[in-house]
């Protein structure tokens, strides 16, 4: 995929089914243009499938995790080895619910961007502060602690990142598009200290209550190169408003 092309990553959650990926295929089948770049990313054991029914669509496949190994004994988790083997081109790392629910730390998910680069695919890596934080104003900080153990890696020019602030997951309380702006600026100036021309090439998304009617302002911010979609994109008309929007 091209580099600060548009790009929609549509985030299924555990939500989705063997129907739903016919659905979303059959009724997006020829929506891919040139300009902007559409990734579905279902519960793993869809990857499959779901990568099957897009072939020749220019839609791609994504998983929604990874393991930060390639092999071992350990149950329940995937290496992205495996998602290349199956065609996928990126994984999400460090989503706020892993990073919740399975008390994943900056480290760890540094470690799994790692082994997503040393696979040949490309990590979404996710970071963004809560409302705590932010009412703390603490949200440079916590970014910047987010985005210190990704830049600790060798690999990070390869990475995506996407600023999923956690207060408009799942809320339905988007950014305004001048608030989500001005974090993808801190976190593109904060990048450029180490590296200016990756810096401005890093792809940078936007995740938290997008849907069809705040898309097209929140993708017409400088900073913001697309969206991380996730209640969304399982409505397959918003999701095909949402990619036009890009
Ligand atoms: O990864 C996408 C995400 O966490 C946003 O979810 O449902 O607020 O669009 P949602």
């Amino acid at each position: 995929l091209a580099r600060r092309n548009k790009l929609v990553v549509a985030n299924w959650k555990m939500h989705g089914s063997l129907a739903l990926c016919r659905e979303t295929i059959n009724q997006l089948n020829h929506i891919v243009q040139p300009g902007a770049d559409l990734i579905i990313s279902p519960p793993a054991p869809y990857l499959s499938e779901l990568g099957r029914l897009a072939q020749q669509t220019g839609i791609h496949c994504c998983g929604q995790d990874v393991a930060a190994q390639q092999n071992g004994a350990r149950t329940g988790e995937w290496s992205a080895t495996m998602l290349a083997e199956l065609g996928c081109h990126h994984a999400i790392v460090g989503h706020s619910e892993r990073r919740q629910h399975h008390r994943e730390d900056n480290l760890l998910i540094a470690a799994k961007a790692q082994a997503c680069i040393d696979a040949g695919i490309t990590p979404i890596v996710c970071i963004g502060e809560t409302l705590d934080e932010r009412n703390a104003g603490q949200l440079e900080h916590i970014l910047g602690q987010q985005l210190d153990a990704l830049l600790a890696t060798s690999g990070w020019r390869q990475a995506i990142i996407a600023y999923e602030p956690v207060w408009a997951i799942g809320t339905g309380k988007v950014a305004t598009p001048a608030i989500a702006q001005a974090a993808h600026q801190f976190i593109r100036e904060y990048l450029a200290k180490t590296d200016a021309d990756a810096a401005d090439e890093m792809m940078l998304l936007y995740g938290g209550s997008v849907k069809a009617d705040n898309a097209t302002a929140l993708f017409a911010m400088p900073d913001i190169d697309g969206g991380l979609i996730g209640s969304a994109s399982l409505e397959v008309h918003s999701l095909v408003r949402i990619y036009q929007a890009a």
